[in-house]
């Protein structure tokens, strides 16, 4: 894929990126800033991380905006004049989540229909809603508020149409992103600095694994393609939880590890696509395209009107982190290397 005509279209445009002082957001503004954007508005609830954000990257094209998504008409304002959205803000812990199920619902799901409908009246031109795995069939209460957060967005496509609406909603669905907030590698690294065991619930565990980079890349590449209600889902491999445990002895020291068990809401693989959603999967640009019914109803000619180079996914079994290729041990510490984490 061509990235740079990918970022010709941010030229002038102005963004809105709720969530946008978290480990994606942050990323996200920095490969923007890259572009000709005219704008990038950064909503989220602490002024804190705001301030850290604001002198950390010390752009005058960016602007920060305190709101909550809980909180409608908080959102239309901040959307007046936005040309695209990128929907990141939500509670993702597991753990918390599951403890703290009525806020999840709150934040994850009355918070992105809230998003949608400031999208309407402000006739924003495409939003997209980041997705994951979790919400394939989903186990935990993170996993749930996310596949509404999926559907409400796939939906409102529909509705909008209908009503002539201009605004294309779309979702995109992935796995672990490497050395975010919360995710397992920082937690190992620091119990191994500290000289402590690291804590691996299930050595049988298996999870997708995607850089920052990669996850960016996808992103930016979707909302390009997106015409409007699709999922798209990213090729990417998996690895099991000891080759992780491996690459991290080796590249830092052995402090041994203990199994804890695995936590209420885990499961030992995650997928990406299920068994029941492959009839509806399309291949595109690198990248799978889970499409709604109506549109999975044309004809391949019909569609390749649609989307360039379409291909009808021919796997019967489910995408999940057990069948998908291995990212061997060596690759995981080139991973981890590259992505600064040590
Ligand atoms: N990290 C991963 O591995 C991964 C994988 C797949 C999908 N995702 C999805 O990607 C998105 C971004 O993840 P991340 O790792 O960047 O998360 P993160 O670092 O925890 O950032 C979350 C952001 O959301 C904001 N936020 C939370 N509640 C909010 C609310 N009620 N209103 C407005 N802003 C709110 C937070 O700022 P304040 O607290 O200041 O409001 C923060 O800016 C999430 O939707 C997550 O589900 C992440």
């Amino acid at each position: 894929m061509d990235y740079s005509k990918i970022m010709s279209m941010f030229e002038g445009k102005n963004i809105l990126i709720t969530g946008g002082t978290g480990s994606l957001g942050q990323a996200l503004t920095s490969k923007l800033l890259k572009s000709k954007v005219n704008q990038i508005r950064i909503f989220s609830r602490n002024e804190l991380k705001q301030i850290e954000m604001e002198e950390k990257f010390h752009d005058d094209r960016l602007r920060f905006f305190i709101g909550d998504v809980r909180d409608l008409p908080r959102l239309e304002l901040a959307f007046e004049d936005v040309d695209y959205v990128f929907h990141a803000a939500a509670l993702k812990h597991v753990p918390k989540v599951e403890y703290n199920p009525f806020e999840s619902i709150k934040t994850n799901i009355i918070g992105s229909e809230n998003v949608i409908a400031a999208c309407i009246t402000n006739n924003i031109e495409k939003a997209i809603c980041i997705g994951t795995d979790k919400a394939v069939s989903p186990l935990n209460t993170y996993g749930a508020t996310k596949l509404l957060m999926e559907k409400l967005f796939v939906s409102a496509n529909n509705y909008l149409n209908e009503k002539r609406h201009p605004t294309k909603f779309i979702a995109v669905r992935y796995g672990n992103v490497l050395g975010s907030s919360g995710s397992v590698v920082p937690k190992f690294i620091d119990q191994i600095r500290k000289k402590k065991k690291i804590t691996i619930t299930s050595s049988k565990m298996a999870r997708f694994s995607i850089t920052m980079d990669e996850a960016l890349n996808f992103i930016l590449n979707s909302l390009y393609h997106g015409k409007g209600s699709e999922i798209f889902v990213p090729k990417i491999k998996a690895y099991e939880i000891n080759e992780l445990k491996d690459a991290l002895f080796e590249l830092l020291e052995d402090t041994g590890s203990e199994t804890t068990g695995i936590r209420t809401g885990e499961k030992l693989n995650e997928v990406l696509i299920n068994e029941y959603e492959i009839p509806f999967s399309w291949e595109v640009d690198q990248m799978y395209m889970i499409l709604n019914p109506t549109l999975n109803k044309k004809s391949v000619d019909d569609l390749s009107k649609i989307y360039q180079n379409i291909k009808k996914v021919d796997q019967k079994e489910n995408y999940s982190s057990n069948n998908a290729e291995r990212i061997p041990k060596d690759e995981l510490m080139k991973i981890i290397k590259n992505a600064d984490l040590l």
